[in-house]
């Protein structure tokens, strides 16, 4: 992207368990300046409502730009309109199949195969557990692709000391992956601290 243009990123949100991991990406990237698009499938609408009782209109405002799942005519459908990438928190194993295969029925697939062709950034959280050997098998095709397959697992070395510390360094972890400083990650900076109040450490 130019320097004329806006550092602009489009965020999925897709029906899989942890809608807060979406919501806690528009808050990030709307705090970094950064503008947002954002595409929430229908599934996703249910997650939002039954975890965290967020109606479309209150998500709709932490975010630059809303797209309708089913606008195959919106910009980020082409790769003309310049974008760092997208992140899909979370991405669900539906959406993540329908990438893989190429079958681009909703603005979500579509807008994640432009960014793959386009050979920019797609990092997606999925979430499902436990794998079967499919689901394990398209993460592997998604990667030869391009995409950056980024379970949101939570890092204990970092210490939470709640549910939102740790939503708060995954996602911001994954954004990192674009080069976008979010202030919520807890950096590693070595075992040197400890290792002075306890010298037995290995
Ligand atoms: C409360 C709830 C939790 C769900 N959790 C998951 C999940 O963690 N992972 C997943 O792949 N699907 C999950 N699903 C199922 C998806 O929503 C379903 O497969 C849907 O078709 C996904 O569509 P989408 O990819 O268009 O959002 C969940 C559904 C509900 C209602």
């Amino acid at each position: 992207m130019t320097g004329a243009e806006p550092q602009r990123i489009i965020v999925g949100i897709s029906g899989a368990s942890g809608a807060i991991y979406g919501v806690r990406a528009l808050d990030l990237l709307q705090a970094a300046g950064v503008e947002t698009h954002l595409v929430v499938t229908r599934s996703a609408h249910l997650t939002l409502s039954q975890e965290l009782g967020l109606a479309p209109a209150a998500l709709a405002e932490k975010a630059t730009v809303v797209h309708n799942v089913a606008d195959i005519g919106a910009s980020i459908s082409s790769g003309s309109f310049r974008t760092l990438g997208m992140l899909i928190a979370p991405c669900s194993v539906r959406t993540m199949s329908e990438i893989a295969t190429g079958v681009t029925s909703s603005l979500m697939s579509r807008a994640a195969d432009v960014v793959l062709k386009e050979r920019r950034k797609l990092v997606l959280m999925v979430r499902e557990t436990p794998l079967h050997l499919g689901h394990l098998r398209t993460m592997t095709a998604l990667s030869e692709m391009g995409a950056i397959i980024m379970p949101p697992v939570p890092a204990f070395y970092a210490l939470p000391t709640s549910l939102a510390d740790m939503v708060d360094h995954s996602v911001g972890r994954a954004l990192d992956l674009f080069d976008i400083e979010t202030g919520s990650v807890r950096r590693w900076a070595g075992m040197a601290a400890a290792r002075k109040a306890d010298p037995d450490l290995p």
